[in-house]
């Protein structure tokens, strides 16, 4: 009946946007390329492959390259801050102490995707990505995330061996991580288990507490260009390869590249920006 559909406008938005438009806007590449990506089959729209010239709602329909979910919901925001050394990992702390939320834009209202300990710094992601963030944070998905700690003394091989195998917690052991020793007294410890204070308590059970402790890698991210207390928008490349470093679930954990060992947020005693807050 005419008038049911409204305006063509309103009719184009509830008929949804073209799919290549969409995937060009989120930076697939341009409407070319993006076309070529849909003529491939390399695109499914809800676990189909689509025709070309379909059309999508953003906000609603799961759209996926190579089965790894593209992050098109306009409504969605990632950011990665740069956690300053005495803010706490919540949205909001009844101790009235400062929190990760008050340093990013108040609208949309996001979380942090975990947490660090209130002494700890470097990099965190706050979003209001619900699935994502359930991703990342949930332990059979062992995204690899990467610590510099500056600890009390000078580990010895045993040490390192030790940190490296696993060492008894009161909690139980803990699993394999990556360990070097860039420095005689920094630690540099990569972990999949998202275990309270893990990085802290593995160093004191092999005799060297941590005197600062700096996340440096989340999965496929680094950022050594932040400040404290400084964040950006993580962009639509990373975005995806959050994902398909969650997604990675049967090929076991992702690991840390080499890069990662380089990049990063300050290290401890390094040079970079000074201690904030
Ligand atoms: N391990 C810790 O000990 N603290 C953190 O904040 C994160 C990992």
């Amino acid at each position: 009946m005419a008038g049911e559909a409204g305006t063509p406008a309103d009719q184009e938005r509830s008929e949804g946007e073209r799919l290549q438009k969409v995937l060009a806007r989120i930076g697939l590449g341009s409407r070319r390329v993006c076309e070529d990506l849909i003529d491939s089959g390399r695109i499914t729209v809800n676990g189909e492959i689509p025709v070309l010239g379909r059309r999508v709602r953003a906000s609603m329909d799961r759209i996926c390259l190579d089965g790894v979910p593209l992050s098109v919901r306009p409504d969605l925001v990632h950011y990665l801050l740069n956690k300053p050394f005495g803010t706490v990992s919540t949205v909001s702390d009844t101790h009235g102490r400062p929190t990760v939320v008050s340093l990013v834009p108040p609208s949309p209202r996001v979380f942090p995707v975990g947490r660090l300990d209130r002494d700890t710094e470097g990099l965190l992601i706050l979003t209001n990505d619900g699935e994502l963030a359930q991703r990342l944070t949930h332990p059979s998905y062992g995204v690899w995330k990467e610590y510099l700690a500056e600890v009390e003394g000078v580990p010895s091989r045993a040490a390192l061996r030790s940190l490296r195998e696993g060492v008894e917690l009161d909690d139980g052991p803990t699993a394999p991580a990556r360990v070097s020793n860039p420095a005689p007294n920094l630690v540099r410890v990569a972990i999949h288990e998202g275990r309270n204070r893990q990085v802290r308590r593995m160093c004191a059970a092999v005799g060297h507490p941590v005197v600062r402790l700096v996340r440096t890698r989340i999965g496929p991210l680094a950022d050594a260009t932040l400040s404290p207390g400084q964040w950006r928008h993580l962009t639509p490349a990373e975005v995806r390869a959050l994902w398909a470093a969650a997604e990675a679930v049967g090929l076991g954990p992702s690991s840390p590249d080499d890069t990662a060992l380089r990049s990063g947020p300050r290290a401890p005693g390094g040079a970079g920006p000074g201690r904030s807050g």
